[in-house]
């Protein structure tokens, strides 16, 4: 989710195939193990049910959308009025209003949501039980600094339209560009050649497409929802994993989770070519759902999507049960 109107996007480009051809895995003790290996991880903080409803620990974005999106975002107060922002069961529910027509081009009022707390560096395990998607819709869950593009964004959820597996991006100003290191061990597929992660209006960022069908929309819902990983090592770099619901480790299910246990993530961008604390610093974590805007009308008709964006979201009854359901996030510090 880029935070500025201008970057937004560019078709996507084919996908280039990346082989993880070095395994850079190094301790003997378990195949596979990262060198995240006998970290321990402390729980810092865990957002749940209500945290998600109170402005003081989640701040509800009120007004336009940076990104150009048709949508209304709205405070707490209102969302909770007019329920698009619920806790159910203990889970959060967070979506956009589709219960009448609109007149063409007029915005859904809808939530985006931002941690009060900051954080530079983590690991941050994210349970959704369901995430919106489907033509016009622009989902993401991601974290961004203060004074973007320099403090980074680390897209961890994002898709449009009906897309069918997850892509992951990392996005960078400054004028040292990060970049991916195609040697180190990942199994997403890098969306462009991996010329860099500066985001100008030529380029998104580097972005891993996952290759599991559960990791977005349809597919995801289907499996239960699962879980979102990613570790911020400013000495080794960002990792992001995806779980889906029957696959999740149990050191997670347990609150002792153990990266250094699990297979090789996703995406991965090393500090072997990006120094981390320079270039990613404060971020809030961050939930919304978007309209149309740069990202899904550029890719509307691609993905086969009826009519126009516009045109698709005027309709309410085109986005029954299109929602975010989240379980908890929880945030672990190394001990
Ligand atoms: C990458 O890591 C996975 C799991 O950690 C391991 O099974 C695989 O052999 C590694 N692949 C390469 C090419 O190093
Ligand atoms: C909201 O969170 C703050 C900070 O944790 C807490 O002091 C306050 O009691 C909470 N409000 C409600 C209504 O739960
Ligand atoms: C949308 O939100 C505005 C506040 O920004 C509110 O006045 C209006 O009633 C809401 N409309 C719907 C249809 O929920």
């Amino acid at each position: 989710m880029l935070s500025l109107p201008l970057a937004l996007l560019f078709s996507l480009v084919p996908l280039v195939f990346t082989s993880h051809n070095e395994d850079l895995r190094r301790s003997p003790h378990h195949h596979g193990q990262s060198p995240q290996s006998s970290v321990t991880y402390h729980l810092k903080d865990h957002y749940t049910g209500k945290a998600f409803m109170n402005e003081s620990i989640w701040k509800y974005r009120v007004g336009n959308d940076p990104t150009n999106g048709l949508v209304n975002y709205v405070s707490h107060a209102t969302a909770a009025k007019e329920g698009l922002a619920y806790v159910q069961n203990g889970v959060a529910v967070l979506k956009f209003e589709n219960r009448g027509d609109l007149p063409l081009n007029k915005p859904r009022n809808s939530t985006r949501i931002s941690s009060v707390k900051t954080y530079s560096s983590g690991l941050f395990i994210a349970d959704f039980a369901r995430m919106p998607f489907g033509c016009a819709v622009w989902p993401a869950y991601w974290s961004v600094g203060p004074n973007w593009p320099n403090h980074g964004e680390i897209d961890v959820i994002e898709g449009v339209d009906t897309q069918s597996t997850n892509l992951i991006s990392f996005h960078t100003g400054g004028s040292t560009a990060c970049s991916i290191d195609t040697t180190k061990n990942f199994t997403g597929q890098v969306s462009q050649p991996p010329s860099g992660c500066k985001t100008t209006s030529s380029n998104q960022g580097c972005g891993f497409w996952d290759s599991q069908t559960s990791s977005y929309g349809s597919g995801f819902n289907a499996a239960g929802g699962g879980v979102f990983v990613h570790l911020w090592d400013n000495s080794k770099g960002i990792s992001v994993w995806h779980f889906p619901r029957s696959s999740i480790p149990q050191d997670i299910l347990s609150g002792k989770p153990n990266p250094a246990l699990w297979p090789a993530p996703v995406a991965f961008l090393s500090s072997s070519k990006c120094n981390i604390p320079t270039h990613f610093s404060s971020h809030q974590l961050v939930i919304d759902t978007t309209l149309c805007g740069g990202f899904a009308t550029a890719e509307y008709s691609h993905y086969g999507c009826p009519g126009t964006c516009p045109g698709f979201v005027a309709k309410g009854s085109n986005f029954n049960n299109v929602m975010w359901m989240i379980n908890y996030i929880s945030v672990y510090q190394p001990v």
